[in-house]
């Protein structure tokens, strides 16, 4: 007799069947089944679950393969902020991390908790009853991306935890690709034709941001927790230790490389080993991370802007490999400056191929003496372009003879200029030169400037190639047909790109300005002439003394701007983009109020900011009305705290004073 099987029963069999190969696979690293068969248990759940969705849960290993594609991603904001840490180059930067520690604890002995700086993307995981039922990158530390389709394809994370755990909590981590998965993926991308990944940090972070979690699905990513966010208080253990060792209890995977050590000494040692032991390592790492084991010295420790004083990341140096200098390309950028490029015989350095440095410019060719020929020293680090560090004399070809740098444009023949006491040298030949035509129009269409979508590098360079453009106000006269009669242009594109140029007409004075590209006039600086002048009108005619009264603008950008808007063929385009194309954006208005919105207010800037020098954020605040001044008092209104800010910020929060970070500098000082 036939005995009917229960789906549900099977579906239940089925997932703990698959559940026990994998923490077989995974954790002990002991798999009792093929991959072909654990394709088929999976196979057969994912059937079941197919013919009754009833029976699909949140927990199932199903999951792995992928669900339908995403629009975007939904915003994911963490409760507990996601922070970075601080960095040390050298023994000394970790003394000085010590004794800061033992200053302020005033402890017989402490113990720090050594682990591999992990080079991945950081993770938030939210685990409800045992169940995975988010997961969110960092994004900007207070925000990140609900990427919990993606992540539950991640075959090292349990979509469901064994044991005794706390109703809910938060696990955090680094989700990463192991050296050999990106290599086989590259392998395949490049049988393919397809675009290869620069390294496996790249590679996990663009295999994470699929809308299509298929194609997270098919990559193969790995992960190790190192932390925890949200945690109910009375059941978080009393040190990183204690954490985790359930977490690993739970089923949660935990790097096999952390020590717990008694002194800095240890942990410089430990360093010593681990940097030793990199090439060996199955996956990537950029340092090692030393934190206070005990979590309640932690809090005594607490935080300074982003990064918590009681850990401190140790990072590898540069790498540096020696390589043969085969050829040096000159390039020319948009204002006309000739970049020398050296194409070296392919070297594998900091866990990527190089074939192309950069030299920088003349003056450094000639100080380094660097010929055509060569063994050079490349050096990389981190996501830095690699550079030619030196040359290996010993290994020079005694005939070989200096380089010697081109006097005309390769591009376009025209004379190359150097001015006195600058360190590079440009091609004259300006807007007629084709490479800064190209240049120009890419920067004019990048995302900070008009942001046209659907017009990239490569289709600059064939519009310009076909002569079917030749400045920017040509772009808003390209007709649908011209486009896409293109090479490699179908029907769709050439209507995004109509679009996009349309979609970019409706702009901003500071942003037309920007894109305009003229010479040492950045966003910031745009900005400030937009606020002071108002008007395009009011910039193009102001003379010297008007511009210097701007802040931001020193006599070499004032004479940029003038030459510029002296120009008449300049002074065309600007028309031809104002009429022809219908480029438009509202005035700035300048009233005593609306201009000063800031007025009165005092602020005090602390940190290092990315975008701003202190002195352009002084400017631009003093010039929306604000007081800028050096010392938190109870008179303070802001404090605008970048990286690394210390005792200012202290003060601040216990004066209660409201405290801005970059972007929200950004914010206030962008005026409509
Ligand atoms: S702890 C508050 N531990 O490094 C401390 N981070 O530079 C938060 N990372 O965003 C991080 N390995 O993506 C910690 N063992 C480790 C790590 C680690 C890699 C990454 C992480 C973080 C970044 C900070």
């Amino acid at each position: 007799m036939n005995r009917t099987i229960d789906p549900h029963e099977a579906a239940e069999k089925l997932r703990e069947q698959i559940n026990r190969h994998n923490r077989s696979y995974h954790q002990l690293d002991d798999p009792q089944i093929s991959d072909a068969e654990y394709d088929l248990l999976l196979r057969e759940l994912q059937i079941l679950e197919a013919t009754h969705p009833e029976l699909i849960t949140l927990d199932s290993p199903t999951h792995r393969v992928g669900a339908p594609p995403l629009k975007i991603f939904e915003e994911v904001s963490h409760v507990v902020p996601m922070l970075s840490l601080n960095n040390a180059f050298n023994d000394e930067e970790v003394i000085e991390f010590d004794r800061k520690i033992q200053e302020k604890l005033d402890q017989d002995s402490i113990d720090y908790i050594a682990e591999p700086k992990l080079d991945g993307l950081a993770i938030s995981l939210l685990y409800q009853d045992g169940v995975l039922v988010q997961a969110a990158t960092r994004g900007d530390g207070k925000s990140g991306e609900n990427v919990t389709e993606n992540i539950r394809t991640v075959r090292d994370i349990p979509l469901r935890l064994t044991g005794d755990f706390p109703p809910l909590f938060e696990v955090r981590g680094e989700v990463f690709m192991a050296k050999n998965s990106f290599e086989k993926l590259n392998k395949r991308a490049e049988e393919k034709g397809e675009k290869l990944f620069a390294n496996p940090r790249n590679a996990a972070a663009g295999s994470l941001r699929q809308l299509d979690s298929k194609i997270t699905a098919s990559r193969a990513l790995s992960f190790y927790c190192y932390g925890h966010g949200e945690f109910p208080a009375g059941n978080l253990p009393t040190n990183q230790a204690a954490l985790l060792k359930i977490f690993k209890k739970w089923g949660l995977p935990v790097s096999s490389e952390i020590e717990t050590i008694s002194s800095i000494e240890g942990c410089i040692a430990y360093y010593k080993n681990l940097e030793s032991r990199r090439p060996t390592l199955d996956y990537e790492i950029d340092g090692v991370v030393f934190k206070l084991n005990d979590f309640s010295l932690q809090n005594i420790m607490g935080f300074v802007a982003r990064a918590p004083r009681w850990a401190i990341a140790r990072k590898f140096p540069a790498e540096e490999a020696v390589t043969k200098l085969l050829d040096i390309d000159i390039q020319v950028g948009r204002t006309g400056a000739l970049t020398p490029v050296a194409r070296l015989a392919p070297v594998f350095v900091g866990g990527v191929t190089v074939t192309n440095a950069t030299l920088h410019n003349l003056d450094e060719i000639r100080r380094k003496d660097v010929r055509i020929g060569d063994q050079v020293i490349v050096r990389r680090a981190g996501d830095v372009i690699p550079e030619v560090a030196r040359v290996v004399l010993d290994k020079r070809n005694p005939s070989s003879t200096p380089f010697h740098f081109p006097e005309q444009c390769p591009i376009c023949n025209s004379t190359v200029e150097k001015m006195a006491g600058e360190s590079v040298a440009r091609c004259s030949g300006g807007l007629f030169c084709p490479a800064q035509q190209k240049e120009a129009i890419k920067h004019f269409a990048s995302r900070k400037a008009m942001d046209v979508d659907g017009l990239g590098s490569k289709l600059v360079e064939q519009l310009v190639d076909q002569n079917l453009i030749q400045n920017v106000a040509d772009l808003y006269i390209l007709q649908l047909e011209q486009l896409s009669s293109l090479e490699r242009m179908g029907k769709k594109s050439a209507e995004n790109l109509i679009a996009g140029l349309e979609k970019s007409k409706q702009t901003t004075l500071a942003t037309f300005l920007f894109a305009l590209g003229i010479r040492d006039v950045g966003e910031v600086t745009a900005q400030t002439l937009a606020n002071h002048f108002g008007s395009l009108e009011a910039i193009k005619t102001a003379d010297e003394a008007a511009l210097l009264e701007t802040a931001d603008v020193g006599p070499v950008v004032a004479k940029h701007l003038m030459t510029f808007f002296q120009q008449p063929h300049n002074l065309e385009i600007i028309e031809r983009l104002r009429q022809e194309a219908g480029i438009r954006w509202d005035d700035v208005t300048l009233g005593e109020n609306s201009s000063q919105p800031l007025q009165d207010k005092i602020f005090v800037l602390t940190g290092t900011l990315e975008k701003f020098s202190r002195d352009q954020a002084k400017k631009l605040l003093q010039l929306l009305g604000a007081k800028v001044t050096n010392s938190i008092s109870r008179k303070t209104d802001y404090l605008v705290a970048g990286e690394n800010a210390g005792s200012k910020l202290e003060k601040a929060l216990k004066l209660d004073i409201t405290i801005l970070d970059e972007n929200q500098l950004s914010e206030l000082l962008r005026k409509p």
